[in-house]
């Protein structure tokens, strides 16, 4: 798929999101590295901090499918990613991140660009 495929399809699976209390739907697509394509929307809770972001969620389905850190090539998600979500894309080495920017355009990045001088255990 080309970056602007994959944003494509995360705006369509963001309506599957469930964020009651924020109301923001948010979509993210994977693109693994063996072609397959793996979805993750953002899902709310009544104790707010326990809600997950759009793109861990992709990631945690991918993980659970026997994914591993440099199995993702590229990750497309409908919103400008959290700081959270920028130290996760450091840790599954994901080489490209696309993302609509405020003003309307769509951005392809790297997590390093993202979050430079990230945090190593
Ligand atoms: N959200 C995401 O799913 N991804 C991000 O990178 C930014 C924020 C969600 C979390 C919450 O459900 C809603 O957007 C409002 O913050």
């Amino acid at each position: 798929m080309t970056d602007r495929e994959l944003y494509e399809r995360a705006v369509e699976i963001s309506r599957r999101a469930y964020p009651p209390y924020s109301n923001f739907y948010v979509g993210a697509v994977l693109q693994m590295r063996d072609g397959r394509v793996i979805d993750g929307v953002n899902v709310e809770n009544a104790a707010y901090p326990l809600g997950v972001c759009a793109e861990r969620s992709a990631l945690t389905t991918a993980v659970t499918e026997g994914y591993r850190p440099g199995d993702v090539e590229a990750l497309a998600v409908t919103a400008s990613p959290s700081g959270g979500c920028r130290q996760w894309f450091h840790e599954f080495r994901i080489d490209r991140i696309v993302y609509m920017s405020g003003s309307g355009e769509l951005v392809t990045t790297t997590p390093a660009a993202l979050l430079p001088d990230t945090f190593v255990l």
